[in-house]
């Protein structure tokens, strides 16, 4: 295994993290019809931290291959092509707030569904237990 695996990896996570950070200060933001949701750094920031957040998650594909971890990496770029369908919807293309409101709590739940993919390398994630 790479030296770079595990450092990436932390990078990875960390991303993950302030990804989902992001998403839910900015989700606040938009219930409450702030305008902090019209600042600069709001546009900016959370589009580098995913930026990174999938460079990691290309390096790590790169050091231990695609062919072996098919079904659960898969399920994990499904989820993250939801994600961000979802998170557009919440934060800005759906019609009503009620409508908003709806996808941004689907959002969370489909990452949390994105990281119990990740720990558990089983393309259900948490469904497994259903
Ligand atoms: C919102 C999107 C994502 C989230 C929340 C996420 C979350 C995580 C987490 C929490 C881990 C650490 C798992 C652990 O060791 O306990 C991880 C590892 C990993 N992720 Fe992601 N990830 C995302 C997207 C992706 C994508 C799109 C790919 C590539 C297709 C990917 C590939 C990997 C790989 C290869 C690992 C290392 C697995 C291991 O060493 O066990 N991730 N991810």
């Amino acid at each position: 295994m790479s030296d770079l695996y595990l450092p990436l990896r932390s990078v990875h996570m960390t991303c993950a993290a302030l990804s989902i950070l992001a998403f839910v200060i900015r989700y606040i933001w938009m219930l409450r019809e702030s305008t902090l949701l019209q600042q600069r750094a709001v546009k900016i920031v959370p589009h580098i931290v995913d930026t990174l957040l999938l460079l990691s998650a290309i390096g790590l594909v790169g050091i231990i291959g695609f062919g072996p971890n098919a079904a659960w990496l898969s399920a994990k770029i499904v989820g993250l092509i939801v994600y961000i369908v979802l998170g557009t919807l919440a934060l800005k293309r759906g019609r009503t707030k009620g409508a908003r409101a709806m996808f941004g709590l689907l959002a969370i739940i489909v990452f949390a569904f994105i990281a119990s993919v990740a720990r558990t390398h089983n393309p259900l994630g948490f469904f497994m237990h259903v």
